[in-house]
């Protein structure tokens, strides 16, 4: 069975769908046998496309977002994936908050699976402009990078 993993952030309109369409995209390169999906925990976005922002900087990069809609976490995502990776520390406190007792999903931080950046949060850049998309788009790439890298390790023989 596939591998699952959801990203969470708080609209589900910037840093979570573009980690989402990242990851996607490098694990599809690589042939690797993986199901993504992403979320945000709070309500305000339900059913939206991402933000305008996301879908353009994504477009940049040779990468489609605009047929993503939000969604907002549930409790039985605990169960539905094997990882759910909060983009922020606020996101990861709010997801520990929401998370059953005998969760089989394991909670980790987006930025703990690069060693140089471990502990931080990828910056919301909702208020931010252009080139704090770009942060955001880089950041999500590299995150994707090197989370293909451990799942490819995982499941090699
Ligand atoms: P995201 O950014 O969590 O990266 O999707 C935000 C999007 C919307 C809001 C906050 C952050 N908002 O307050 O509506």
């Amino acid at each position: 069975m596939a591998f699952r993993i959801l990203f969470v952030c708080l609209g589900n309109i910037c840093r979570s769908p573009l980690a989402e369409i990242a990851l996607r995209e490098e694990t599809t390169r690589r042939g690797l046998d993986v199901q993504i999906d992403s979320a945000g925990t709070g309500d305000w976005h339900i059913g939206d496309p991402p933000d305008p922002r996301s879908i353009a900087v994504a477009a940049r990069h040779g990468s489609d977002a605009s047929l993503l809609r939000a969604r907002q976490v549930q409790p039985d995502d605990f169960e539905r994936f094997d990882w759910i990776i909060a983009m922020d520390r606020q996101n990861f406190a709010d997801l520990q908050s929401l998370a059953p007792a005998q969760a089989k999903a394991e909670l980790r931080l987006a930025l703990d699976v690069i060693d140089q950046r471990k502990g931080e949060g990828v910056a919301d850049p909702y208020h931010g402009d252009d080139a704090a998309f770009e942060r955001t788009w880089a950041e999500v790439t590299a995150i994707a990078m090197a989370m293909a890298d451990e799942i490819a390790a995982q499941t090699k023989g």
